[in-house]
């Protein structure tokens, strides 16, 4: 747990406060991002990212840490916003010393755009820059990172959320961005840059020691009594599973990966499970009395207490709570038809056995195997013609969970063997809990080469990554 001493808000860069942060939240000391608006669709809107280092004082002590690498020198990136159905132009600059890419998690994107080096696009060496320009179809909470050396460029801040709009969202009082990020920090408080290590590779992934939220440690959100939010709670972390409750309200559960749930779900006593790389919208009516402090906790961490909510002292934001309806409208994500599917197996192996086991594993790229084969091939996993279905069993024949995180498409999970509830929901990415069994399903409505892959980032480094083709 954090020294109170910790508890303090603190946030990026100055250069990041000017330019992103609004003179209200600035006023109130958060550090929350609120862009202007991002981007309509003609080339002179054309926005910068840059990928630099910075510092940043991740523990609010006054001694910022170094080694952080970000878009747009903020820890975490900036939050995009574009509306559903416009254009989003984002000229990536690389000012690293090692090339990267930008990927556009759970957009149901353009190959092109995609971001995975070597496949859909060119790795952007030290000093070039990408322009990425493509459609938003889906309106939703999203995010973005690097594809290239993910399991190091994520765990050194290069991470943001991308919010897509409703043309016509559900009325809240406010509208916030919650970013999990997980740092490997030393006991000096700087970044620990043992990144891809084999025991990470072959155990549970890199799992940090500090946790932010919006690049702070247990930040404030002022709150007041009957006021309606919606939380866009984002794991950007590498390989940390969250499972996140505000004590002593009910959240209803409105979206999960950008995907509206209906009818919405009342989350009380149990948290919301997200692994690395999922989202989940939630509303909260705010029915505490004026003065109370709310914790946003981490279950599975023994309540580790993430953020604060803190109800003004006396003001309420109205007499009684909305009625307003807060279910949101469907994206046109179109449904697996089972009539014809292709049935597709993906087994997955490898890694340690257990905790304890230190096997020594001869290739750290070839720690995990998905049907025997481990990393890309010249081979996909497999090919299907655009538009038909594909069902696929995926088996965690391993003692690890996995964050398996397809590109490109959103599926349903028809069923699964594990003890977690099956939901009707639209993922991109998916949890499986050690030998585990799913199957998923999905439209390959999106012509390419997609990849499929374990968002613990670190697994997906040791071989834990394949690829499938859609052809028209
Ligand atoms: Cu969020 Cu292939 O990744
Ligand atoms: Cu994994």
């Amino acid at each position: 747990m954090h020294d109170r001493k910790d508890l303090h808000v603190t946030t990026a860069t100055a250069l990041t406060r000017r330019r992103f942060v609004s003179t209200s939240m600035a006023a109130a000391g958060l550090p929350l991002f609120v862009p202007a608006r991002v981007l309509a669709s003609t080339l002179e809107d054309v926005r910068a990212l840059e990928a630099i280092q910075a510092e940043a004082d991740l523990l609010g002590a006054g001694k910022p840490v170094s080694g952080l690498w970000t878009f747009g020198g903020s820890v975490p990136a900036p939050v995009l916003r574009v509306r559903q159905g416009e254009t989003l132009a984002v000229r990536l600059v690389n000012r690293l010393a090692q090339s990267t890419t930008i990927h556009w998690h759970g957009i149901r994107i353009e190959n092109a755009m995609d971001g995975v080096p070597h496949m859909t696009q060119a790795p952007v060496g030290p000093g070039e820059s990408f322009d990425y320009r493509f459609r938003v179809p889906d309106a939703g909470t999203f995010w973005y990172h690097p594809h290239e050396r993910s399991y190091e460029q994520v765990a050194r801040g290069m991470a943001g959320v991308l919010i897509v709009e409703e043309p016509d969202p559900p009325a809240v009082d406010q509208d916030l961005v919650v970013a999990i990020s997980d740092w490997r920090l030393s006991a000096e408080g700087l970044l620990k840059e043992d990144f891809g290590s084999p025991h990470d590779r072959s155990h549970a992934g890199r799992l940090g020691n500090r946790i932010t939220v919006n690049g702070a440690i247990n930040p404030e959100f002022p709150v007041m009594t009957n006021e309606r939010i919606r939380l866009r709670l984002a794991n950007i972390a590498s390989a940390r599973v969250l499972k996140l409750r505000v004590e002593g309200v009910a959240a209803r559960l409105i979206a999960v990966d950008g995907q509206p749930v209906s009818p919405t779900i009342a989350y009380e006593e149990d948290g919301i499970t997200l692994g690395p790389g999922n989202r989940a919208d939630v509303i909260i009516d705010m029915l505490g009395e004026p003065g109370r402090r709310l914790a946003l906790v981490d279950v599975a961490d023994k309540r580790r207490e993430l953020a604060t909510f803190v109800y003004h002292a006396s003001r309420r934001a109205r007499a009684e709570p909305l009625a307003a309806p807060i279910a949101l409208p469907a994206n046109p994500v179109p449904e697996p038809d089972h009539s014809n599917a292709l049935d597709a197996e993906l087994v997955m192996t490898g890694g340690a056995a257990s905790e304890s086991d230190h096997t020594m594993f001869p290739n750290p790229d070839a720690i995990w195997s998905m049907n025997g084969r481990s990393g890309m091939h010249g081979d996909p996993l497999f090919g299907v013609a655009l538009g038909r279905t594909v069902q696929l069993r995926i088996v965690n024949d391993t003692a690890w969970p996995h964050a398996m995180h397809l590109h490109g498409h959103h599926f349903r999970v028809l069923s699964r063997s594990g003890s977690r509830k099956l939901r009707p929901f639209w993922w991109d990415t998916v949890l499986m809990d050690p030998r585990e069994e799913m199957t998923i399903a999905f439209v390959a409505d999106n012509p390419g080469k997609w990849m499929l892959h374990c968002h613990m980032l670190d697994h997906q480094a040791a071989g834990m990554d394949t690829w499938f083709d859609v052809t028209a």
